[in-house]
């Protein structure tokens, strides 16, 4: 069986309801729009704390954090507490991972005191799968970044922004990834749901030794030169250089990578009026991005970070079955 096929029935339900949030890999079309449309309604509410909604009152939301985070952390406590669910933030420094406690037997004492979802970041790609086989019947997993292997919630509200600015249709599109995608949890979810909604061309651009082999790259069009990578793309997405993935010198200098792959006003220029720029964050400002582009007007960067949490309510009503559609 394709990994693909194993994760996409280990996330969903038999009557193909989503159960959990793993990848969004062998995710269709409409269900993926499903969630973009909701988490668009969801945008007054999401950025107006004073708004609760009460379709989590009652549950209990596990933040599950074994990597450092500033938004994808923040912002699904802040999702979780606005539609009404208690937040518990999981403090792995002061807990007893420390004392070599597994992922699972943490993650079973946190399920055996009655949480209903989690929301699990870890170094390990794939280690969300093992939690998910291991998850009783009535508690569901949201993957907030697995190693390399996926953060769909980030692909998510990476594709909410891009809607927002170019229309739903990515058919007459080209867009551009753009650097360390070896390392790039985020790139994977991005490829994954561009693929999905009908992307109309897709390139990416790195150095040779941060190109993943494998499938990964499936019917992306690869350049070496980003020159000639941003000739007439729509949106531009910037990756950040993941030194703490990174084994000693597959980047020569971080000079040498700004100067061939760090995106500038100059080189910006090459790609299609109105083009757009994204980045996960967090941003190694003068490696990847200049501050005059992630700072000028092409960039929405914060405007990915305020649909975060739309996106993080829209998913979390979701697998919990406390969507419109299921009350
Ligand atoms: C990303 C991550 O952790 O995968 N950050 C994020 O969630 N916004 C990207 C990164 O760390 O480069």
């Amino acid at each position: 069986m394709s990994m693909s096929m194993s994760m996409s029935s280990l996330q969903h339900h038999p009557d193909g309801r989503l159960r959990h949030l793993l990848t969004l890999q062998g995710m269709s079309r409409s269900e993926l729009e499903t969630l973009l449309s909701r988490a668009q309604a969801l945008r007054p509410a999401a950025l107006d704390g004073r708004e609760a909604l009460g379709s989590l009152q009652g549950r209990t939301v596990v933040n599950l954090f074994f990597e450092p985070s500033t938004r994808t952390r923040s912002s699904f406590q802040l999702a979780a507490r606005r539609l009404g669910a208690e937040v518990l933030n999981f403090d792995v420094a002061h807990s007893s991972s420390r004392k070599g406690e597994s992922l699972l037997d943490t993650y079973r004492n946190l399920e055996a005191m009655g949480a209903d979802l989690f929301i699990v970041r870890v170094a390990e790609s794939g280690a969300l799968d093992q939690l998910a086989r291991a998850a009783r019947p009535q508690v569901a997993l949201v993957n907030a970044g697995d190693g390399r292997a996926a953060h769909p919630t980030q692909g998510l509200l990476d594709m909410l922004t891009i809607r927002q600015h170019k229309g739903a249709d990515f058919g007459g599109l080209k867009f551009l990834l753009v650097g360390d995608i070896l390392h790039s949890r985020v790139a994977r979810s991005d490829l994954h749901a561009l693929r999905a909604l009908g992307a109309g061309e897709i390139r990416v651009c790195a150095p040779p030794a941060l190109l993943p082999q494998g499938h990964t790259l499936d019917g992306c069009h690869v350049h070496a030169r980003f020159d000639e990578a941003l000739e007439g793309v729509d949106v531009v997405m910037m990756l950040r250089l993941q030194r703490e993935r990174m084994e000693e010198g597959l980047v020569s200098s971080l000079e040498d990578y700004h100067r061939d792959y760090g995106l500038n006003a100059q080189r910006l220029a090459r790609a299609a009026p109105g083009a757009i720029v994204t980045h996960p964050g967090p941003i190694n400002r003068g490696v990847e991005i200049t501050n005059e582009v992630a700072d000028g007007p092409a960039s929405v960067i914060l405007e990915q970070v305020s649909n975060g949490v739309a996106v993080r309510m829209a998913v979390l009503e979701h697998v919990l079955g406390a969507g419109p559609r299921a009350r």
